[in-house]
């Protein structure tokens, strides 16, 4: 029989267990899963509901906003604003930092996020998701601006993503191990369906973007072509490739059954050393993979101790099955 523990059931134990969070964590992890089912209803609705193709306006990325984009954030707003948990927020589709307006109460945490990921994807009806990081604001800090924000990978106390799939999905790390949370559509609760996810540690699949391939550095380069050699190049076994543009299938992926994720820097545009965002994909996202036993890594530091400059930095993203990424790494060197 399915075990039916609950999101909040699973935190409050942890809450009782002592595992460093509180009732005010709950409380805001309950308020993001109020976001992520009425992301789940646009989603699922689609163009029943309007809710498809672009809004016809872009972000401080200059990237063209899609009309679920920006209702995403503003769900993500609108759930997660109110509750007194957050010292402030910062989003992908929000210019700057987003202040908590001064009607509501302010809490302790900063929150960074990702409300639609992977949305090129949306029109094509291709899984996409939602990514967010949970850390502690600085001490005596309640009205937060962007220097407060940029705090390392490492301080996280939370990260999780949420996927909408053929089954929607919160998949959430608060440093205890990673489990995974199916959505059962009819009473809105999320389960416990995937406790303690962990990536293999050997694997013969591996996503990388390879329209990008010239761009590459060498050691990048050199790891692609000798997966793609299989068992007539050194590494004597086959490859399998999957790419589908939505960071969080790719790494629920990983944490079922084992891969390897590349972003890496490509020099297609000398001021992006890398697509992905440090704040809100690359963090929550190596932390989850880190607590499932893989690696993350820039190639050449570990993703979690890059120092942060900016809110929407940009960081290259080597992530996955151990062994692999360690191989990376050592091509790096
Ligand atoms: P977003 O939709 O939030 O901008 O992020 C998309 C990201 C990521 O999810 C995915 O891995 C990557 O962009 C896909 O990039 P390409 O289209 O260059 O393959
Ligand atoms: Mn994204
Ligand atoms: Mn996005």
């Amino acid at each position: 029989m399915l075990d039916t523990t609950s999101l909040k059931q699973y935190l409050m134990q942890c809450e009782r267990d002592g595992k460093g969070i509180d009732l005010e964590f709950i409380a805001l992890i309950d308020d993001i899963a109020g976001a992520c089912r009425e992301i789940h209803l646009g989603v699922n609705h689609g163009a029943i509901l309007g809710v498809l193709g672009s809004a016809g306006s872009e972000n401080v990325q200059g990237e063209t906003q899609k009309k679920l984009d920006v209702l995403s954030n503003d769900y993500f707003i609108k759930h997660c604003q109110w509750g007194g948990q957050l010292a402030g927020m910062a989003s992908e589709e929000e210019d700057d930092v987003y202040e908590i307006p001064a009607k509501y109460p302010r809490g302790k945490y900063l929150m960074y996020f990702d409300p639609l990921d992977g949305s090129s994807n949306i029109d094509v009806n291709i899984t996409v998701g939602s990514i967010f990081s949970i850390v502690k604001a600085p001490e005596g800090v309640t009205d937060p601006k962007l220097p407060d924000y940029l705090i390392k990978g490492t301080e996280q106390v939370c990260g999780g993503f949420c996927l909408y799939g053929p089954s929607t999905m919160m998949v959430i790390t608060i440093g205890d191990g990673v489990h995974g949370f199916t959505l059962h559509p009819g009473t809105g609760e999320f389960l416990l369906t995937n406790p303690n996810m962990k990536i293999p540690e050997d694997t013969k699949e591996f996503a990388v973007n390879m329209s990008n391939h010239r761009f590459w550095e060498e050691p990048v380069q050199r790891y692609v072509d000798e997966c793609l050699k299989g068992t007539s190049g050194t590494r004597e076994k086959d490859f399998n490739m999957r790419w589908v543009a939505s960071m969080v299938a790719e790494v629920y992926r990983i944490l079922t059954r084992g891969g390897i994720f590349m972003y890496p820097k490509d020099n297609k545009d000398p001021n992006k050393p890398g697509k992905l965002r440090l704040m809100y994909e690359a963090n929550p996202m190596s932390y989850i993979v880190e607590q499932a036993g893989g690696l993350s890594t820039t190639g050449r530091e570990r993703i979690l101790e890059v120092q942060p400059d900016d809110i929407h930095q940009r960081v290259p993203v080597i992530l996955g099955s151990k062994n692999e990424v360690q191989r990376v790494i050592d091509y790096h060197k």
